[in-house]
């Protein structure tokens, strides 16, 4: 029985992971899983200038932004001011509405997580 809880904490812990919180509200939960399957190519690393929500100096005025407009940049793809492009369902056509709605909420939980975790204004 220890055996499989070391390994499982060693899976969980892998290289260079980064801690993507798990919330224990269902919906969240679908979230992390779009989250973990399309948005976190981009916004985990910050690749093509992506925010990454673990980051609060990226995420502090979006999460304050209103719901329906990131729901909107997210569905329907955005240029953001500095000419870094968000494209349409993170460019995986196939991902529903309410899939994408579910990831852009998961991101919202986890930045404020790490807004509220740091505290600080960076
Ligand atoms: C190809 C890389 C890429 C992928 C994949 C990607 N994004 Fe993005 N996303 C970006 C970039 C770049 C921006 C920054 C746009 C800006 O504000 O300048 C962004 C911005 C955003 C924003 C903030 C929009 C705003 O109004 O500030 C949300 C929300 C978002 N993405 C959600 C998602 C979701 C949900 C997924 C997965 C379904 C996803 N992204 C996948 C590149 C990506």
């Amino acid at each position: 029985m220890a055996a499989v809880v070391v390994l499982f904490a060693a899976a969980t812990a892998g290289a260079g992971s980064l801690p993507y919180v798990e919330f224990s509200d269902e919906h969240l939960y679908f979230g992390r899983i779009v989250w973990l399957g399309t948005c976190e190519n981009c916004h985990g690393y910050g690749v093509a200038d992506a925010p990454i929500p673990m980051k609060p100096n990226e995420w502090r005025h979006r999460v304050s932004k209103q719901r329906e407009i990131l729901y909107d940049h997210a569905i329907n793809g955005f240029f953001g001011p500095d000419d870094s492009y968000m494209p349409e369902r993170g460019g995986n056509t196939a991902l529903s509405d309410a899939e994408v709605k579910a990831a852009v909420d998961y991101m919202v939980e986890l930045a404020k997580f790490y807004i509220d975790e740091t505290g600080e204004e960076k």
